[in-house]
């Protein structure tokens, strides 16, 4: 992704190799600004307070939180804590409890001279790693959106939820990756962007990065979807996930199983995007996902700038009201008409996941 015609990613590595500069997503799309991490409490409240998300992001920042508890202490002692810290940030998106297993195998396997370096080693893997698989998503969906604008004139209209956009990943996206690729190669495509509330992702992230890239979109309320569906103006729909269960079941971004039984009732194909990291093997299925509830203020409140520029929240809601705040949803496999991973497109089921992934097969059977 380029901001202002410099190439960047959401998380990167800063010159002195040892501190991450990300965006700060809280800010977006008022100002773009990047903030430095540099410590385990730094990569915690990014993550926490939502600078930085998306499922892949979250991963690859908890990944960086870990580094640099290591580098301050290599003891085992620091590593649990640190991972427990991170772990308790947020419990929807499976990518960071699985970069984290991921790193504290690998430092544990090693003394604790070799334990930092080995760190920063592999959490910028971990960062290469996402961003080609979000290449190859990019390059199995396209094929859709391809046949899409095939059968008819006009634009292929795309209808998605939340931010699965570069923004939500290091870099390319997961539900975007087969957008981009259509317009890079000359399809005709648009974009309905639902706005998503309570934080509203995708008015204030997709909508941003988008328009960064030149692609068309509009933006649409969230009760919008169902009735453009009905009226034929959605060619197909593609969101993210943030954690895939062994039966084809996606949790992701609240409203989203809204959107799958518009779709189902319409007849549009209703695609889920996702990398090999999302994929939670040990739940069986959606039924068993921790959902995070998030503070009431998301929803009492909103936040906008004014027309003199600033930046503020207003009261929305009486006072007085309760509110309730799940930030995630199941779409159960049924309403997914395919899951679009870096292996390729499959069904929604446990088959269909075996048949991209046969090493898991191994493994249970093992
Ligand atoms: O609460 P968020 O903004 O972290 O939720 C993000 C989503 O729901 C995305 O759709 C999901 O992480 C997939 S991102 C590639």
């Amino acid at each position: 992704m380029k901001v202002d015609g410099i190439p960047r990613r959401s998380i990167q590595l800063a010159a002195d190799g040892e501190t991450v500069e990300i965006v700060d997503q809280t800010l977006l799309p008022h100002r773009f600004e990047t903030r430095r991490l540099a410590t385990l409490e730094d990569a915690a409240t990014a993550i926490r307070d939502m600078r930085v998300r998306g499922a892949p992001l979250i991963g690859a920042t908890a990944a960086y939180g870990l580094c640099f508890a290591v580098r301050d202490d290599p003891s085992l002692a620091s590593i649990e804590n640190a991972c427990a810290a991170l772990r308790a940030t947020r419990p929807t998106a499976v990518n960071l409890g699985w970069a984290l297993d991921d790193m504290k195998a690998r430092m544990l396997a090693l003394d604790e001279t070799g334990r930092a370096r080995a760190a920063f080693a592999r959490a910028a893997e971990i960062c290469d790693e996402d961003v080609a698989i979000n290449a190859a998503i990019g390059e199995n969906g396209l094929g859709l959106l391809r046949s899409a604008a095939d059968r008819r004139t006009g634009p292929v209209n795309v209808l998605t939820h939340c931010n699965a956009g570069w923004l939500a990943t290091v870099d390319g996206g997961t539900a975007l990756a087969p957008v981009y690729g259509a317009h890079d190669s000359g399809i005709d495509v648009h974009v309905w962007v639902d706005e998503t509330r309570p934080r509203n992702q995708g008015a204030g992230l997709t909508a941003w990065e988008l328009a960064a890239h030149g692609v068309p979109h509009t933006v649409i309320v969230d009760n919008a979807g169902g009735h453009l569906m009905r009226e034929g103006r959605v060619d197909l729909c593609i969101t993210g996930t943030d954690r895939t269960c062994a039966n084809g079941d996606v949790c992701n971004k609240i409203g989203t199983y809204l959107k799958a039984l518009a779709a189902s009732d319409n007849g549009v194909p209703f695609y889920v995007a996702l990398p090999g990291p999302t994929i939670d093997w040990t739940a069986e299925s959606g039924a068993e996902l921790p959902i995070e509830e998030r503070g009431g203020d998301e929803v009492s409140t909103a936040t906008g700038e004014t027309e003199t520029g600033e930046v503020r929240t207003v009261r929305l809601t009486p006072a007085a009201s309760p509110v309730f705040n799940p930030a995630f949803d199941v779409t159960p496999a049924r309403l997914v008409t395919a899951l679009i991973t870096e292996r390729g497109i499959a069904e929604a089921s446990e088959e269909g996941l075996l048949s991209l992934y046969p090493e898991r097969r191994r493994a249970a059977a093992g």
